[in-house]
């Protein structure tokens, strides 16, 4: 493993200290099967038993009852209902166990560390690219860094129409992180660096942008506002921070009216 690489998987840190999500959907499902597994004992004596059919529709129910109890988000339930029964669809299709190790290793390299960071890859658009560059403030030699840059759209569109200015993606996720470093390959304004965002320094730049989740955004405004420098800039699409009044919004025009928003620190 080359040496940067490894420093930046020890130095993967995040500031959140609940049980991730997916810990608990898991744990549903653990429940789930042992309470199909003890009642399908239970009824053997009465030589009573369940058809694939039922059993599947049992486990679901149940699995989506413990979700519930044990509080998952409610777009969970409908991943736990569905889990096992597709579980089940994929085993029929009796695919070779490669395949199976390709999918998770391509899982792995775009999600990563999704499942505690709880912010997982979805790309902005060029008319969110657009609305970031229409509002940059107009002096040359800002620096401006993409926390969690993705496949590196919008550095890479920024660098091109604002040639006077340097741009910093930061991304976790090695895929994604691969993907934007050559797209900014042979953009002299542009770099992607790997490695984990809540590690780096934003005093060092002029503007700061985030797509993420709502999840990290209460602890990402205390974070800008420690180290960010007064005047500069940090924006967010789509999430805003709680209880704290952006300084401007700008909605899109699209079919959700995504906004962006903006505050001066
Ligand atoms: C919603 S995507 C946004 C991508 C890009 N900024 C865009 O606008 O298209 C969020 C990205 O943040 C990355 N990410 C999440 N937590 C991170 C962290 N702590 N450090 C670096 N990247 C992170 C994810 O891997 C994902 O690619």
């Amino acid at each position: 493993m080359p040496r940067q690489l490894s420093l930046h998987l020890n130095a993967m840190t995040v500031p959140f200290k609940r049980v991730p999500p997916i810990a608990v959907a898991g744990l549903a499902q653990v429940l789930a099967l042992l309470v199909c597994s003890v009642l399908a004992l239970a009824l053997l004596p009465w030589d009573m038993r369940f058809s694939i059919g039922a059993a599947l529709v049992l486990e679901s129910l149940c699995a989506v009852a413990i979700s519930y109890f044990l509080r998952l988000p409610s777009w969970w339930l409908l991943i736990q209902a569905l889990f096992v029964p597709a579980l089940c669809l994929v085993w029929m299709l009796a695919l070779a166990p490669e395949w199976y190790l390709a999918g998770f290793m391509l899982l792995v390299l775009v999600y990563w560390s999704t499942y505690t960071t709880q912010v997982p890859l979805y790309l902005s658009r060029r008319q969110v690219w657009q609305g970031v560059s229409d509002h940059l403030p107009p002096q040359p030699g800002l620096r401006f860094a993409d926390l969690g840059s993705g496949l590196g759209g919008l550095v890479h569109y920024l660098a091109r129409v604002r040639r006077d200015s340097h741009f910093s993606g930061i991304e976790a996720a090695p895929l994604p992180y691969w993907i934007g470093k050559l797209r900014t390959l042979f953009q002299a304004n542009a770099v992607i660096q790997w490695g984990d965002f809540w590690r780096s320094d934003l005093s060092a730049y002029d503007v700061v942008f985030a797509y993420l989740s709502p999840l990290p955004m209460p602890t990402l405004w205390e974070k800008a506002q420690r180290e960010m420098r007064p005047g500069s800039l940090f924006i967010s699409y789509r999430f805003a921070v709680p209880g704290v009044a952006p300084t401007a919004v700008i909605e899109m025009r699209d079919m959700g009216r995504t906004q962006l928003y903006f505050w001066r620190l």
